[in-house]
């Protein structure tokens, strides 16, 4: 598996000190559509905005499932490790630091997925709307020391059609549990994005500075 096995976009960073991002776009959506919430949550950092290479009836996604929120999770795994193997491919060709993922729906569930089987590809990363990828992950004794410290914004929506509570708040317990610094915050909203979406993520990011990661 190479790079150029993802059909991407990578923008270069435009400003020092802010960590690059890894845009991860929800069901149907494709490499273009995060670049603006990427620039809004982050102006400055790289952008590395990969397509998902799953097709459901023609819509791009980052791994099967069997149903609304049913994951095939033997496919969750091998492509968790396709993304993880991407992430690590660009960073080398364009000498950026581990980015922070900012994924939304079915872009967040892999990149919680890439938090619990490859630690190692993401600084941190901003989750909106995700639910846990995952009904065996890893230990969390086995985690710990590469998810150690690793920062987690968790948004979820109160009225989400897709996410219930119960699993957006198993999931924080799960990433805390294996040693995440998790955020959750459980906004008024559905699945949908709202303005308190940017406005958190872009506060949450400030402070975190490309070179610790
Ligand atoms: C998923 O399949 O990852 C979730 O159900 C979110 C979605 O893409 O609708």
């Amino acid at each position: 598996m190479t790079a150029s096995a993802f059909i991407h976009r990578f923008e270069p960073a435009t400003g020092a000190g802010s960590p690059p991002l890894l845009l991860l776009h929800g069901t149907g959506g494709d490499e273009n559509d995060l670049l603006g919430l990427g620039k809004m949550i982050s102006p400055g950092s790289a952008l590395l905005s990969p397509r998902g290479r799953v097709l459901e009836h023609g819509m791009p996604r980052f791994f099967r499932r069997l149903a609304e929120g049913v994951f095939d999770e033997d496919d969750v795994r091998r492509r968790a490790h396709e993304l993880g193997d991407f992430v690590a491919e660009a960073r080398q060709r364009h000498g950026i630091a581990a980015p922070v993922a900012v994924g939304f729906s079915n872009g967040a569930n892999i990149a919680a997925a890439l938090l619990l089987l490859k630690p190692e590809a993401l600084a941190g990363a901003i989750l909106l709307r995700a639910m846990v990828p995952l009904s065996h992950p890893p230990e969390a004794n086995q985690l710990k020391a590469q998810l150690g410290g690793k920062p987690v914004l968790l948004l979820s929506g109160q009225a989400d059609p897709i996410v219930p509570a119960s699993n957006s708040a198993q999931l924080a317990a799960l990433l805390s549990q294996a040693g995440a610094s998790v955020t959750h915050k459980v906004l008024p909203a559905g699945h949908q994005l709202s303005q308190a979406d940017v406005s958190l993520a872009r506060d949450w990011i400030g402070p975190i500075d490309a070179r610790a990661a």
